[in-house]
């Protein structure tokens, strides 16, 4: 590995910065002088000694003693919950157990764990423990995950290009092979093991010619050599697969899911690809979306098309991950009825109880396409008796693109908090996708990653708190914002107060802020086609139907109501279809997208909805402005790299944010013809 990729900004989170605090390292620092580690050693067991040591030498000065049983009086012990053991009912196969002591000459912190994964987390998580300073001494702790698939979905293709990445090239491909610097995954398999990711599927979702290959003979070696990596950390990998695969690779000429031949030869490759990978995930697929194949080709629905796959996986413990992403994207909506938001419901609730155990329908957190407000998708909950996970977007395709500061777990965690109703009050979206609302064989949260090859990983250092956050917030959906910023900050920049304070304001003010400059009150978009960056408030990758916002010289926005527009509320459980139906108690945040009003319609706020636009975006770039003004405070009190980076990013973003304001505010004051009430200039 170059010397280059080393820097701090390379080690996000895994930082391990040498510990200055005397007073901590006086009543701690002992523990962490010997590690016992007494049984088998496995690939997990041998990454947790391995960071354990990594990060005690880099923080003490000294390298830690190593044993297979105690042999001084303070040390870290590893060990292995036995089942029959009290503690081990308290414990699901991922969960763990840290506890301080006491032994007959003084005192051992145990990791503890039934399954070795669990040792691992507990490794990763006493190191957090010791970067906030938390004192070992009365430590007891036990740690169980509230989902049980926790993933993350690259989006690489071979030729090394990322869809939708900012940061570079893969990290896994390049000139359409797999890469030969190892190394620099299996540092990625630790950023995603400390925070408690267990599954990847390594390549994107719209698999095109080579990417097809990746389940035959050429190129299964190099993914066993990829998931042997990952396994080591407790990562199981999976693949996307195109859903014409049978053709494309040349061996027959239909990919119809009920045709015999095809059912055996998604057999046959299931079988070869475990007898490369034995403990393989499954497939993601994305079909009949975006001019991606599928089964409606065959004039098949996608239960026939995932079972068919499901089948083949099934006797290997392999499942499918089949996202709900499906709608026509050249569909004519001028009449104002026909909705895109309606797609992923209309296509997938009247199929609930014709999927296989093994398949699991991932849906998009909204109806539309991750932007920076939506409403929930509706099919959370709606279908009782289907296997659900949802899918967030880490990488910032609407929501500033790694070149603008976006904190996305706020968002997040307000998603996760969404009572559904789905069984009256009490069944918010976190109950619904951790399984245990409708007792799923499987469930869970993935979301599409944000790193590429850039030094940093995330191209603006600032975003890699979004690959921690989502991890921590999936790993437990209770933990509050602050505490999940608290722990990415210390953990890497240090535990300079001030440095956390700004810090944690800048994170926590950074997507508001992002709302405020560009599409305004839910209606989204507005962005330019194709790449998606920057303002363009008639822009609309489909734009074919003019625009899909509907804003004229009275007002703005798209009628999703079931008494005037598309009856798209109507797919929410009662309360929610009537909050959102009606005027009255439609929150000003989702407004525009669920009804349109005229210009002068009066928010809660009290402001007209012309005056709102205007306001938030000239708020919003003075807000941004003081981003960079908070951040240049603290220049000095972290890492020179580190602080350049975001220090150049923040003050593009004023520059775009001004770009948003003057596009945004021109637009609307012609279309309205309404002055702004402060008289300020409107380019
Ligand atoms: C969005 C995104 C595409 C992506 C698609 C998906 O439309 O712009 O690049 O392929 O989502 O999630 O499948």
């Amino acid at each position: 590995m170059s010397v280059k990729e080393l820097t701090e900004a390379y080690k996000g989170w895994l930082r391990y910065e040498k510990i200055e605090d005397q007073d901590w390292m006086n009543e701690n620092g002992k523990w962490l002088s010997a590690i016992v580690s007494s049984g088998t050693c496995t690939t997990v067991i041998e990454s947790a000694i391995e960071e354990l040591i990594k990060a005690f030498t880099n923080m003490t000065g000294q390298k830690p003693a190593l044993s297979d049983s105690v042999q001084s009086s303070y040390s870290i012990v590893l060990s292995k919950i036995e089942e029959g053991d009290d503690a081990s009912n308290e414990l699901n196969d991922d969960g763990y157990i840290i506890q301080a002591k006491k032994t007959d000459n003084g005192s051992a912190v145990l990791l503890a764990g039934k399954t070795d994964i669990g040792i691992l987390y507990a490794s990763f998580h006493l190191l957090r423990l010791i970067q906030t300073r938390t004192n070992l001494e009365t430590v007891n702790l036990r740690e169980n995950p509230t989902n049980q698939l926790r993933m993350i979905n690259q989006w690489d293709n071979m030729d090394g290009s990322i869809e939708r990445g900012y940061a570079g090239e893969s990290i896994f491909y390049e000139n359409n092979q797999f890469t030969n610097n190892l190394e620099r995954i299996k540092d990625y398999a630790r950023l995603l093991s400390s925070v408690g990711i267990n599954g990847i599927s390594i390549n994107n979702v719209n698999v095109h010619a080579v990417e097809t290959k990746l389940i035959t003979n050429d190129f299964l070696p190099h993914v066993a050599k990829v998931a042997e990596i990952f396994r080591g950390y407790g990562i199981k990998t999976f693949l996307s697969v195109n859903y014409a695969s049978p053709i494309q690779l040349g061996d027959l000429e239909t990919a119809d899911p009920l045709d015999d031949n095809v059912r055996n030869w998604w057999k046959e490759k299931v079988k070869d690809v475990y007898s490369y990978i034995p403990d393989f995930g499954g497939f993601v697929v994305k079909a009949d979306s975006e001019h991606r194949p599928g089964p409606f080709t065959y004039g098949r629905n996608h239960a026939d098309g995932s079972n068919m796959l499901a089948e083949a996986l099934e006797p290997f413990g392999g499942i499918v991950i089949w996202r709900c992403f499906v709608y026509n994207c050249m569909q004519d909506w001028r009449d104002r009825k026909t909705d895109r938001a309606r797609a992923a419901y209309d296509h997938f609730k009247p199929l609930d109880g014709q999927f296989h155990e093994n398949v699991i329908l991932q849906i998009k957190n909204g109806p539309m396409d991750f932007q920076v407000r939506e409403a929930v998708s509706p099919l959370f909950g709606a279908m009782n008796e289907t296997n659900q996970m949802l899918e967030f977007q880490i990488t910032q395709e609407y929501t500033g693109q790694q070149k603008h500061v976006c904190y996305l777990i706020p968002q997040w965690k307000e998603i996760l908090e969404f009572e559904t109703y789905a069984k009256g009050e009490g069944t918010p979206i976190k109950r619904i996708v951790d399984g245990s609302t409708f007792k799923n064989r499987f469930s869970g949260i993935t979301a599409v990653s944000n790193i590429g090859n850039d030094t940093n990983w995330t191209g603006h250092q600032l975003a890699q708190a979004n690959l921690f956050g989502f991890g921590r917030l999936i790993w437990n959906p209770d933990l509050s914002v602050e505490e999940i910023t608290n722990e990415w900050i210390h953990a890497t920049f240090g535990n300079d107060p001030d440095v956390v304070e700004q810090v944690s304001i800048i994170l926590k003010d950074s997507w508001p802020i992002y709302e405020n400059y560009t599409s305004p009150l839910g209606v989204g978009w507005m962005v330019n086609p194709d790449h998606h960056y920057g303002p363009n408030v008639d822009g609309y990758e489909y734009s074919v139907w003019g625009t899909y916002h509907f804003a004229d010289c009275d007002g703005i926005g798209v009628d999703r109501t079931v008494a005037s527009g598309t009856g798209y509320t109507a797919q929410y459980f009662d309360e929610n279809a009537s909050m959102y139906e009606s005027l009255d108690t439609c929150p000003d945040e989702l407004l525009l997208f669920f009804h349109h009003v005229p210009y002068t319609h009066k928010l809660k706020s009290g402001k007209t909805v012309i005056q709102h636009i205007y306001d938030t975006h000239f708020e919003g770039v003075e807000q941004a402005i003081g981003l960079k003004e908070r951040w240049s405070s603290l220049e000095g009190k972290v890492d020179q790299e580190c602080y350049q980076n975001i220090l150049d990013r923040l003050t593009g973003q004023i520059d775009h944010a001004k770009q948003w304001r003057d596009i945004i505010n021109t637009y609307f004051l012609r279309k309205s013809g309404i002055q702004d009430e402060k008289n300020r200039t409107i380019y």
